[in-house]
């Protein structure tokens, strides 16, 4: 059985948090497994509020120097960081298919899409701007500068252990912050592995520090409460975000969040509909269908549904589940059997409401976090499936007769993150992207993410936008220089 043995660089197998440039371990350790089978993976050292401390204080105690330096200088250090992450692609893909479960071709994708955000920020860095603004009379000038907003401080997932990170911290990095994270329990190795990395990279101690620890409430409460943190960002759910963001309201530190959604997927009579399930199937079963992004509800137009339903099955039965590291594996076991069972919920209480399973709809013989790929029929938006995000590899069909009726339904969510359709009309492709109240819109396309691109949600997905130069704003104080005594 393929194991953490197997990694070619052992160095890259951290124990401990890493903090101010060193590897520091705690009195007790929290077991790291893997999802496809329970085996252990790794001890990881169990560190809490005492260590999350002493991360700020280091990044704390860089951020002067840091700042000062050169957008050209943190761009090479940062481009060594990408070159790093790039060379080491396999085995970091490999350490995070052992934690997370996400098929190794997924996970080696996820590795270049992070390394992405390192490389892009690493550019954009070069390019902040400030402006001149002509003054309200002759003897003033207004000038605007932008300044790194400090210590920046982050939660992030366990679906994607390694890009979620380097969405944040590239862009923090880049615009002359320090960074402190605390990864998702379940997958710190992939976090720690990419501290070493930096460490080689040059990247100087304390700018980047990982601690990693159980404790989610007190850890939480420091990198949300500290006064020395200016900037607190967080990727996960929505229930979660709200608590974190009311904790930053008592030292006013800027968030921004990326949280849950509920993606809808329509399907216009018009659609290329070879194109249309090519782009649902990567919408809805990238990681096992646990990605905020992933597509939640299927909305197909009536004239085109047993079409769509016929060929969309028969493209699912084709998937093939199991470990991750085995060849030809497409889908992945589910995060833990609590996931699975929320998702089976939500499966059994549909069926009880009047939905059809027509494909899969139980646990799969894998293994006890496998659930089948599903497919189900006659579901209606307010059924449990479709009200709620599904975070697992289940597909509820709902059927629209009209462009207004669809948009109505899509809308009908206090989530506005990511949306698709499919379309070839050019003027309903236009009042069908400017009606979605959505942060982001894949016309045509079922995979929309990339670094070049302004990640983010609007209602209760979040506020914020990662990747892209907004991305970058977002760790960017605007201040305002005004001049004055210009007379002569
Ligand atoms: C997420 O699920 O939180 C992120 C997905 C992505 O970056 O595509």
């Amino acid at each position: 059985m393929q194991g953490i043995q197997d990694i070619k660089d052992q160095q890259l197998i951290k124990h401990f948090s890493y903090i101010n440039g060193s590897w520091h371990s705690s009195e007790t350790e929290f077991e790291v497994t893997n999802p496809a089978n329970g085996n252990v993976v790794a001890k990881v050292s169990n560190a809490g509020i005492a260590e999350t401390e002493l991360a700020v204080k280091s990044a704390k105690s860089v951020l002067k120097m840091w700042s000062a330096k050169s957008a050209n200088e943190r761009a090479g250090l940062m481009r060594n960081w990408f070159n790093l992450m790039m060379q080491h692609q396999d085995d970091l893909g490999r350490i995070l298919t052992l934690e997370q479960g996400k098929p190794l071709a997924e996970a080696k994708g996820e590795i270049a899409y992070g390394a992405a955000f390192i490389e892009w920020f690493s550019e954009e860095g070069k390019r902040v701007y400030g402006d001149t603004i002509p003054g309200p009379s002759g003897d003033k000038r207004i000038i605007v500068i932008k300044q790194p907003v400090g210590v920046v401080a982050s939660i992030t997932p366990w679906n994607f252990p390694n890009a979620m990170i380097a969405r944040k911290a590239a862009a923090a990095l880049a615009a002359g912050c320090t960074f402190v994270v605390r990864p998702a329990t379940q997958t710190p190795l992939s976090a720690l592995a990419m501290a070493e990395l930096a460490e080689r990279a040059g990247i100087p101690a304390g700018v980047f520090n990982v601690v990693t620890g159980d404790d989610a409430r007190g850890m939480g409460k420091v990198l949300t409460q500290h006064p020395d943190i200016a900037k607190f960002t967080f990727t996960g759910s929505t229930g979660v975000g709200q608590s974190l963001i009311a904790q930053c309201a008592t030292t006013v530190k800027k968030v921004s969040m990326e949280l849950g959604g509920n993606a809808p997927f329509i399907v216009f009579d018009d659609a290329d509909i070879d194109a249309a399930v090519q782009g649902a199937i990567v919408s809805k079963y990238r990681n096992a269908g646990q990605t905020c992004v992933c597509t939640n509800r299927i909305f197909v137009q009536e004239s085109v549904l047993e079409h769509f339903t016929e060929k969309f099955t028969a493209a699912v039965a084709e998937l093939s589940i199991g470990d991750g590291l085995s060849e030809g594996t497409t889908i992945g076991p589910m995060i833990s059997k609590t996931a699975l069972d929320d998702v089976n919920k939500l499966v059994t209480e549909s069926v009880a409401a009047g939905a059809t399973i027509t494909l899969g709809g139980d646990n799969h013989p894998a293994g006890e976090n496998f659930y089948q790929p599903t497919i189900m029929t006659n579901v209606t938006n307010d059924m449990p499936i479709a009200a709620n995000e599904i975070f697992g590899p289940v597909s509820p069909i709902i059927s629209f007769t009209d462009e207004s009726d669809v948009l109505a339904m899509a809308n009908d969510c206090e989530y506005g993150l990511a949306s698709y359709f499919y379309s070839r009309d050019i003027g309903r492709i236009w009042r069908v992207a400017e009606g979605l109240e959505y942060g982001m819109v894949g016309i045509n396309e079922g995979i929309i993410s990339n670094a070049a691109a302004p990640f983010g949600g609007m209602k209760q997905s979040g506020n914020g936008r990662e990747g892209s130069k907004y991305g970058l704003d977002d760790y960017l104080e605007i201040k305002y220089l005004c001049m004055g005594g210009l007379d002569k």
